[in-house]
């Protein structure tokens, strides 16, 4: 029998690299949708060892065109839908191109699917920051949008249109409300990643001052990133698309995170000072390690971020099997699992 074939948009993304290689693993032709940049970089599909097994091509979410040539040739029977302007900060300062690139490019590629090819199966990668200023603790399916950040808003559309779509022409379009996850191979500039990275650097000894971070009073259901896109597999198998809520069902503050990368080191952190004056010692030598600054404060922010995945359990039979011990613990030592 032939095998499936699954079209990833965002494939040189966190959550593109770990899909790929459990599609790879579940005998999918993968192939990899990648824009075009001065130099595309691979080191993710690199890193987790699949970059010679993904067939990339040039597949760009602003190009209506690019995307229904990539779909008419490979005809894919899974499109998972995993491209976007990820970054909330920089949506305030992008709002155009992130609303097109996380919004209206969704617009695009329902509007391929139901009028060429309606038997195409589509996953979405919606996300938490839809629940913005949230309405409701924990944040379920049913729980109403209140979205604050262009980011947040672009995806709502995107999350809409998919609905409508399912409904109204009855096409598989999976919605996964995915609450954070990261990975070693999280980008740079993602507060988890920017601590591990930190933490990394004072134990080797190559730091000579203290980490500079934004709002430490923010907290957020992290979870681990090979875990989530088992998620989004399982959706797109089930007999009926729908929408589910991926999170953990805990949650922590920044702060919470900066101390538990310290411990994984053997470094207890102690706090002084409030807002923007806090600092974080380390309580042994008296070292300042960690300094709020205000240039990494948000126009506007999401408070608290909390899941209740039964729905995700009951249904899909889906559960975390990593918790964020494990997490941190990987993106303190750089490793990819
Ligand atoms: P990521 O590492 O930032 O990857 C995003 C990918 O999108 C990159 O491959 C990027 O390509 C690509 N991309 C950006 N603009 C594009 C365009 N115009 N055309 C085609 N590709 C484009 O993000 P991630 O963490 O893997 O997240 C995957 C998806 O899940 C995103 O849609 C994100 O918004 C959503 N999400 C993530 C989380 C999370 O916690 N990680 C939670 C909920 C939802 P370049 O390499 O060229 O930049
Ligand atoms: N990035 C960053 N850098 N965030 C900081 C910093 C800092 O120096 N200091 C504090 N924060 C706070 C942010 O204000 C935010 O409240 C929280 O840390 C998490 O920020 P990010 O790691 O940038 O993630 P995010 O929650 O805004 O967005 C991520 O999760 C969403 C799902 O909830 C991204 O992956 C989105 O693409 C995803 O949809």
């Amino acid at each position: 029998m032939k095998g499936k074939t699954a079209l990833i948009s965002g494939v040189t993304g966190q959550d593109g690299a770990y899909l790929a290689k459990l599609l790879l693993d579940h005998g999918y032709r993968v192939i990899g949708g990648a824009r075009r940049s001065a130099e595309r970089t691979y080191w993710r599909l690199e890193k987790i060892g699949v970059v010679d097994k993904v067939e990339i091509v040039d597949f760009d979410l602003l190009d209506y065109s690019n995307m229904y040539s990539v779909i008419e040739k490979y005809k894919p029977d899974e499109i998972y839908n995993l491209g976007a302007q990820s970054f909330v900060g920089t949506s305030f300062r992008q709002p155009l191109s992130t609303i097109q690139t996380n919004g209206i490019s969704v617009c695009m590629l329902l509007d391929i699917i139901k009028n060429f090819f309606p038997k195409t199966k589509i996953y979405q990668a919606s996300t938490s920051e839809m629940f913005g200023a949230v309405r409701e603790m924990p944040q379920s399916e049913k729980t109403p949008f209140n979205p604050v950040s262009p980011y947040g808003c672009a995806k709502l559309l995107a999350h809409n249109m998919m609905e409508i779509y399912r409904d109204s022409y009855d096409i598989f379009a999976c919605c996964g409300i995915l609450f954070n996850h990261e990975s070693a191979l999280r980008g740079d500039e993602f507060v988890t990643k920017k601590i591990t990275n930190y933490v990394r650097d004072v134990r080797d000894n190559k730091v000579s001052k203290p980490l500079e971070l934004g709002n430490l009073n923010a907290e957020r259901d992290w979870g681990f990133a090979g875990d989530y896109v088992k998620a989004m597999y399982m959706m797109m198998q089930v007999s009926k698309p729908d929408t589910y809520v991926v999170g953990s069902g805990k949650k922590y503050s920044i702060r919470d995170f900066v101390e538990m990368a310290f411990h994984s080191i053997g470094v207890c952190v102690g706090w002084e000072g409030e807002g923007k004056e806090e600092i974080g010692r380390n309580v042994n030598t008296g070292e300042i390690l960690v300094v709020v600054n205000e240039k990494f404060y948000r126009p506007n922010e999401v408070d608290v971020l909390l899941a209740n995945p039964k729905k995700a359990y009951d249904w899909l039979k889906w559960k975390p099997e990593y918790d964020i011990a494990d997490l941190v613990s990987a993106m303190v030592d750089d490793r990819v699992f």
